[in-house]
């Protein structure tokens, strides 16, 4: 679920290796590894529990000029972290990286009865399943990863090298992404292009089931079926620039300050305010088919599934006649859920890669209804296998913590909404607001980001950094908004932090109230302001310790703090509101030490159930 690269040509393979893990590092991981061969096929096995630093440190009394290897950062599914289960895994003279899950491990394993295994991971059963068909050599590598593939149920990404033939490199996929990179007499994988920046620009996305023998200038691709592909060469769109923190402490603080930049990048030719019109090319329906949808399914796992609930928010308060769910793709991918016909699904993810959202993708398609991507990684496997979608163009983000996806994905939604309801009929005057407020919207963010705001809420973070837990408040749009801002307190902060729907207080989580937790209040102008300031008096009443972000500037009840945002939008504060939330989870990580970009325990991109 994590890195792999792979290196095949004239130059040093370790240097590529480390420093292409080290472009994968912002996926979270818990131990790495590399390995690469010489001329007569001698291997240099190194592997370290912990951060990369620590393979280098091994490294350096291991330094050698190999032109061939490949190298994993792993992100453990089966067996601890440690030096013994990290990748690459030897059997016989084969070495193998492998991202996913072997999910029928112990059922081959327990017919492996030649191998002497050293790891407990499932990804040494399928180095011996590979073993076993390759026979040291008797058999070309890439017949028998073929062969063993065949045999194996679950997700992969691999890359295999052999010490019988340290020429060549066998890569497959299925459920997890791998690149292969194609530079002058030198082939380079990676399951992440950003791997690959600075060394070419061109490359072949493996597609699910396909495997491909590369050496440093050949590469051929092949079904598992043995139909040879003649895969599409395309063209790497990212740059160095933004991969790079560019001068901030943490990715993470830098992509919530480029939201302005983000969101315009999401906004680019689709809004049009001289004509109160959104356009948007990618969903590729007609204007029959948007007028005959009659319900949403909106589906992501965290927070593309909370960017999706305060979408749903808004769009129906504009698209008449339509029924919106918002579903958790864990969750929905085994419910026996009835699509309703004319119903449209919206997939939501950032990486474009995540495990179960690329399951309900499929089983929605299987039904018969159409699918919209609202994705930001270019090629990923969503955005190639819905009918159309809608790139939110955020650029590469590295944090695990998602910040700028989340605001461009709100937006790409609700434009896709507005798109329905221009087809539907819905007059300028209803729409305009909306359209009027987005455009506005990447201004307004970095007007907040340039004011006192975010220094005001650095001070505040030290005074909570000594509670144990935090309740997010807010009702209608602000409770999807409170939602994410949980979220992104637990993931960085490892503060216990909930969400929960204003009205919903007083039927149970009010009890929790006392010293040790503090609540977060997103508390925006509108119609249901005064019921929320009740619910605020609730809290107050009893010892609560409340902290409220509002754009009301006569609020004045005597809260602990108050984070007052001066701005001009009235129907997308609850955004800019949620910058503010990003900004207090990423001061309290920092002050409590954590390591921001790469919290404990979570990888960027889920690619296992
Ligand atoms: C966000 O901060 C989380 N790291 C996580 O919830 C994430 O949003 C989720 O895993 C979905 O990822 P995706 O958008 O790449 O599908
Ligand atoms: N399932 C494998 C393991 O636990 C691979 C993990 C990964 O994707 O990094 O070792």
């Amino acid at each position: 679920m994590c890195g792999i690269v792979g290196y095949v040509g004239n130059k040093n393979a370790q240097n590529f290796l480390v420093s292409g893990l080290k472009r994968l590092e912002y996926r979270g991981y818990d131990s790495a590894g590399v390995v690469t061969l010489d001329q007569e096929g001698n291997a240099t096995l190194i592997r370290a529990k912990g951060k990369i630093a620590n393979l280098e440190s091994c490294m350096a009394k291991k330094k050698r000029d190999d032109v061939i290897g490949i190298g994993h950062t792993r992100w453990a599914t089966h067996g601890e972290p440690s030096e013994a289960n990290a990748h690459p895994h030897k059997a016989g003279s084969i070495y193998l990286v492998h991202n996913g899950i072997i999910e029928n491990y112990k059922e081959l394993k327990s017919q492996l009865k030649n191998h002497d295994f050293k790891s407990d991971t499932d990804t040494e059963v399928l180095a011996a399943l590979i073993e076993s068909f390759y026979q040291d050599g008797k058999h070309p590598l890439v017949n028998a990863v073929v062969q063993a593939l065949k045999l194996v149920k679950g997700t992969y990404g691999i890359a295999v090298v052999s010490e019988k033939n340290p020429e060549e490199i066998v890569v497959a996929r299925s459920g997890s992404p791998l690149v292969v990179g194609i530079g002058k007499d030198e082939t380079l994988i990676a399951s992440d292009a950003s791997a690959l920046i600075g060394h070419t620009k061109r490359a072949i996305y493996l597609k699910d089931g396909e495997v491909a023998k590369v050496s440093k200038d050949s590469i051929e691709v092949k079904t598992l079926n043995a139909e040879p592909v003649s895969a599409k060469v395309e063209e790497i769109e990212t740059n160095l620039a933004a991969i790079q923190k560019g001068g901030y402490d943490h990715f993470l603080l830098k992509e919530i300050m480029e939201q302005p930049e983000s969101l315009a990048e999401t906004l680019r030719g689709r809004v049009d305010t001289k004509n109160n019109l959104v356009h948007l090319g990618g969903p590729g329906l007609s204007e029959a088919e948007l007028r005959k949808i009659k319900h949403l399914i909106v589906v992501g796992c965290g927070t593309a599934h909370y960017a999706g609930t305060l979408a749903s928010y808004y769009i129906e308060q504009f698209t008449p006649e339509i029924t919106i769910e918002t579903v958790v793709a864990s969750e929905y991918r085994y419910r026996q859920a009835y699509i309703p016909k004319d119903s449209v699904a919206l997939i939501v993810s950032q990486s474009g890669e995540t495990a179960d959202t690329l399951a309900c993708l499929r089983e929605i398609k299987k039904q018969g209804a159409k699918t919209i991507g609202i994705v930001n990684a270019i090629g990923s496997t969503i955005a190639r296998e819905v009918d159309g979608g809608t790139y939110v163009h955020v650029g590469p983000e590295i944090a695990v913590a998602s910040t700028k996806a989340f605001t461009s994905q709100v937006i790409a939604m609700v434009m896709f909404g507005i798109t329905i309801a221009q087809a539907k009929g819905v007059k300028n005057t209803i729409l305009r607001s909306y359209i009027e407020e987005i455009a506005k919207l990447p201004d307004e963010i970095s007007k907040l980001l340039n004011s006192d705001i975010p220094n005001a809420v650095k001070t505040m973070t030290q005074k909570y950094a000594k509670y144990e837990h935090g309740i997010y408040l807010g009702r209608d749009v602000a409770y999807p908004t409170a939602m994410e801002g949980a979220l992104k307190m637990k993931e960085i902060s490892y503060l216990d932090a909930n969400a929960y729907a204003f009205g919903e207080l007083k039927h149970g989580p009010l009890a929790l109230v006392d010293d040790r937790f503090f609540e977060v209040v997103l508390l925006p102008k509108g119609a249901l302001y005064e019921k929320a300031i009740s619910n605020v008096q609730e809290v107050l009443a009893r010892g609560g310790h409340v902290i409220v972000i509002t754009n009301e500037e006569h609020f004045d009840l005597p809260v602990d703090d108050i984070v007052k945002i001066t701005t001009d939008l009235e129907i997308f504060a609850p955004i800019i509101m949620n910058v503010i939330s990003q900004l207090f989870a990423y001061n309290m990580a920092v002050a409590k030490g954590n390591n921001v970009d790469q919290p404990r325990n979570l990888a960027k991109s889920v690619t296992v159930e």
